[in-house]
């Protein structure tokens, strides 16, 4: 079996239509007919993972058996209740006569790129840090390439911004504490609040790189683009130092798809798995046969399943 299959914590990347969804269900399927707990969450606005299972999962975890456990995440709502939730903290917090502007300009924050990033990894985090205990895997099943970065690398970034943040309020308060209290610190929950993000924030960090917790994969198909878009985003996480320990090479044409057509597909692929072996030296290579049909039944991830374990998936072994 990979060893990706190991982690605790897998995060399952890779361009629109390759065959993310399909290749972290069929991870699913394996891993909970080998008795272990699983969750796989869906963080893609567009989710599949409910049509491949025939089911249809909420924002809570629906259980398919004792070991399957599926949950989908909505960026938008998640987005709205995130904002709602800033805006209960705030109460108290500022001055009556301030709730009003304090509430426009949230919701002009909230309203910026990134926003909707910001809610998911929020989701992500307390997902990472509530459910670690309760599955044996937790496997994210993430939107197309861009955006899944971006996502990445937020906790770099939130640290960042959050202890800016800190810093300034600390310069607040020992003014406050000067004027007010004879140089004696006052309570501040504004900065209490902070640094309990700050401290979820680096308790994330911590655990998504982690090289033995945590593993990232992407999905791509023996095509340019593909390749081209993997790679970057491959040294973008290598740059935050991710672990991304796999690639699985996704409809990649049989050997018994017989032809000409096929025979010229099969000719036109062959420099691009060539390629694939060359670029990602670092990564272990799994590749999974392009079906007649759509993975879509039951019956049809178990038979894609079979094939990433199969020996002959392993194309760098
Ligand atoms: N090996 C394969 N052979 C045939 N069809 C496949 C194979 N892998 C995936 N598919 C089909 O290709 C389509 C896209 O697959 P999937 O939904 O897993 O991709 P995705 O990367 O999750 O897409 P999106 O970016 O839209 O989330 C689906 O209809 C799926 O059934
Ligand atoms: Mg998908």
């Amino acid at each position: 079996m990979s060893m990706f299959f190991s982690h605790k914590i897998m995060f399952i990347g890779g361009k629109g239509g390759v065959g993310k969804s399909t290749t972290a269900s069929a991870i699913t399927q394996l891993l909970s007919e080998d008795n272990k707990k699983v969750l796989l969450v869906s963080t893609d606005p567009a989710h599949n993972i409910g049509d491949i299972f025939h089911v249809r999962p909420k924002d809570t975890a629906l259980s398919i058996n004792t070991y399957l456990h599926l949950l989908e995440i909505n960026p938008q709502s998640e987005s709205k209740r995130y904002i709602e939730e800033v805006k209960t903290n705030l109460k108290g917090l500022v001055k009556a006569t301030m709730v009003e502007e304090v509430h426009r300009q949230i919701d002009l924050a909230s309203a910026s790129p990134g926003a909707d990033e910001a809610a998911l990894f929020d989701k992500i985090t307390s997902i990472v840090l509530e459910e670690y205990g309760s599955y044996d895997h937790i496997i994210f099943d993430t939107a197309p390439t861009g955006h899944t970065i971006r996502l990445l690398t937020l906790p770099e970034l939130m640290n960042v911004w959050i202890s800016g943040l800190l810093e300034k309020r600390r310069k607040v308060q020992q003014n406050y504490s000067q004027l007010l209290n004879d140089g004696e610190p006052v309570d501040d929950p504004i900065f209490d609040k902070l640094q309990e993000r700050k401290q979820k924030f680096v308790k994330v960090r911590d655990i998504l790189l982690d090289h033995k917790k945590t593993g990232y994969a992407f999905v791509l198909n023996a095509e340019r683009l593909p390749i081209l878009e993997t790679e970057k985003a491959i040294s973008m996480l290598e740059k935050h130092d991710m672990n991304v320990s796999t690639v699985f090479v996704n409809k990649v044409i049989p050997d018994h798809a017989d032809g000409v057509f096929m025979e010229n597909r099969r000719k036109n692929e062959l420099p691009y798995l060539e390629q694939i072996k060359d670029i990602f030296r670092k990564q272990e290579i799994i590749k999974t046969p392009l079906f007649e049909h759509d993975i879509s039944t039951k019956e049809h991830l178990k038979k894609y399943a079979d094939t990433l374990i199969s020996t002959h998936s392993f194309l760098n072994s």
